[in-house]
């Protein structure tokens, strides 16, 4: 059996005020109505890592992700934060490679190497996420193409540590966008990335592997989604920022 997890991605949105409100109301709703074993992953912006923490501790099926670490270990690189400072308060999974940030801060595959490394140097659960754009799909190829991402950034791991891996599959074209891809869809890459893992690790390496899919996952199509074979949770955005669709999200698992 592989994990299944629902993470939250807020993004750049909330004040400490608002957020502290929406954690809260998570952790309750979540510890008085929710009989899942999903593990969820709150992921809040940096600022909110430690106050956030401290309300999650002791639920049991809650942890913190940040969503991003630098892809240097510690120096003079002003602005950024590392993965030992990310574990060094308490956090469990990190986001890597987010399209927004392949996007907006030019983070190529080499420097998503070094992060992932990093993490996993930590004993940060890496959240390593993949898509294609609606032109690659629209071109096809659009399979080989996420797989070369696993293979750029991840295949150098061995077997081990790949094992600690969670992979994202988030079509850039979903993203935000409120056009969510089908279960159909989802299942076709999530399984073809799975078989691509297992062609360089083995079956039993990649049976293990728990792959999440992102892209207006919400409280409506959550369910038909988690329900693919290949789908073992969501990683979400928007629909994370409010605690009665995240809450109905982590139920559908
Ligand atoms: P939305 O759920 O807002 O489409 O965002 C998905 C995402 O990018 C999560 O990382």
């Amino acid at each position: 059996m592989r994990a299944k997890i629902v993470a939250g991605n807020w993004k750049m949105n909330k004040t400490l005020d608002e957020g502290l409100k929406l954690v809260t109301e998570l952790v309750n709703i979540l510890r008085d109505e929710v009989r899942s074993e999903a593990q969820v992953v709150l992921a809040p912006p940096f600022p909110y890592l430690i106050p956030f923490g401290r309300i999650v501790e002791g639920s049991p099926h809650v942890a913190m992700g940040a969503q991003n670490c630098y892809h240097r270990p510690s120096g003079a690189y002003t602005g950024e934060v590392s993965a030992e400072m990310l574990a060094s308060v308490g956090v469990k999974y990190v986001i890597i490679g987010h399209s927004e940030r392949r996007q907006y801060a030019g983070e190529t595959n080499e420097q998503l190497t070094e992060k992932v490394n990093l993490a996993l140097q930590h004993g940060l659960t890496p959240i390593f996420c993949c898509g294609e754009t609606l032109e690659q799909r629209q071109a096809g190829g659009y399979v080989a193409f996420v797989g070369s991402q696993l293979t750029e950034s991840l295949f150098h791991l061995d077997t081990t540590q790949l094992g600690k891996i969670v992979i994202a599959y988030e079509p850039i074209w979903a993203i935000g966008t409120g056009v969510t891809a089908s279960s159909a869809q989802a299942q076709e890459m999530h399984a073809a990335l799975r078989g691509h893992v297992a062609e360089r690790y083995g079956q039993a390496t990649a049976d293990r592997l728990s792959i999440l899919y992102g892209g207006s996952v919400g409280a409506a199509n959550a369910r038909e989604l988690f329900a693919c074979p290949d789908v073992d949770g969501g990683l979400v955005g928007g629909a994370s920022l409010k605690s009665r669709d995240f809450v109905e999200i982590v139920k559908s698992i």
